[in-house]
């Protein structure tokens, strides 16, 4: 008889952030470790591939131990490991890989290779001890915005994914972590534009909203980066250090219309009672109140995953893992990672 998989410890490693999850079968992440890079790479203003993989290698076994630690488990009560294995940096990735392939083997478990971005998509369905969600709701919405990717998809089943739209230049993210280098903020950029735009008046600057009009459901960040990078030129420095908080704060309130606009059409035309907003960019605190207004006005379920599970974490995907596992597919020990999602991938 088929063994139901009942915990699965998930590692991710796809850029710069270690981080090793154990999660059951009610969604329940049983312990989540991470160790985060930020300080190494500040110094270089965003990450380097080399140096990434290189701190996945230290922090890596050592962050399993602690995890199986805090969880009160040991190896014989996990029954299978979960690994992102796409899309991201190739050395970043094989570290994760190679580790899971070797745990997998050693303990006898089975293994799964799982995209990041499906990660992301159920993110919002973990639960943890002060976080409690539903289980989803078929078809629902899912806009995953995030460093690499900014997308509307329509979920219509576990592993079934529509897409709506995407960006067609820069993601999201992008456009944050540019800016934040452009003022000389620092890195990592969003979340550094986010505390700066506190009290800041959205409308003091006008950056342009590109696409709105479009029957798309696209995006597209490259001119506002443009536009940004053209004010500070026409504006004085002391401008700039007066003005800190309007910059950020109309500068971000540009990315959140552009999503939000999309989203709405999308609501409006696709009639979900579930909307989901995830990845690096749903930490966004401007985006995660304004889509709370527009899920009420919309009378739509909002689910936005709590701060730690929208930014890089492995319990994404120990859930994606489980679902995958528990439909019986399995990956083998020739699974290799790739930059990009696999040609015919079921997400891109
Ligand atoms: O999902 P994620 O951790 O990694 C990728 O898969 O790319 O997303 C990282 C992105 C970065 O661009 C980062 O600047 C952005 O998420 N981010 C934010 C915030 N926190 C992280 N952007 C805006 N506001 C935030 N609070
Ligand atoms: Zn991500």
């Amino acid at each position: 008889m088929k063994k139901t998989i009942q915990k699965v410890l998930a590692i991710e490693t796809s850029c710069d952030d270690t981080s090793v999850a154990i999660v059951d079968l009610n969604r329940h992440v049983l312990c989540m470790r991470q160790a985060s890079q930020d300080d190494v790479h500040a110094p270089f203003g965003g990450v380097v591939p080399e140096i990434a993989s290189r701190n996945h290698s230290y922090h890596l076994l050592p962050l399993i131990e602690r995890c199986l630690e805090q969880a009160r488990l040991g190896w014989p009560d996990i029954d299978g490991v979960a690994v992102t294995n796409r899309p991201g940096l190739v050395g970043s990735l094989l570290v994760g890989i190679i580790t899971a392939k070797t745990l997998a083997m050693t303990q006898n478990l089975p293994l799964i290779g799982i995209n990041h971005l499906e990660g992301h998509i159920y993110a919002p369905f973990l639960q943890d001890e002060k976080y409690t969600s539903p289980e989803p709701e078929y078809p629902f919405l899912a806009l995953a915005v995030s460093g690499g990717h900014s997308s509307l998809y329509r979920v219509e089943e576990f592993g079934k994914y529509h897409i709506l739209g995407q960006t067609i230049d820069d993601a999201a993210g992008e456009a944050f972590d540019k800016f934040a280098k452009m003022m000389g903020l620092g890195y990592p950029g969003g979340v550094l534009v986010d505390r700066n735009s506190q009290g800041g008046d959205v409308a003091r600057y006008n950056f342009p909203r590109a696409l709105q009009k479009d029957e798309s459901y696209n995006f597209s960040f490259s001119g506002l980066k443009t536009s940004a990078q053209r004010l500070l030129t026409e504006i004085s420095e002391k401008e700039k250090q007066d003005h800190l908080s309007d910059l950020c704060a109309s500068y971000q309130q540009a990315i959140v219309d552009a999503l939000l606009n999309k989203l709405e059409k999308a609501i409006d035309s696709e009639k979900p009672s579930t909307v989901v907003i995830t990845g690096g960019v749903s930490a966004n605190s401007a985006l995660r109140a304004q889509s709370e207004e527009l899920a009420h006005k919309k009378g739509v379920q909002l689910l936005v995953p709590p701060l730690r599970f929208c930014t890089d974490n492995a319990a994404m995907i120990g859930l994606a893992g489980l679902m995958r596992f528990n439909q019986n597919e399995f990956s083998e020990q020739s699974m290799s990672p790739s930059p990009r999602p696999l040609p015919n991938d079921f997400l891109n």
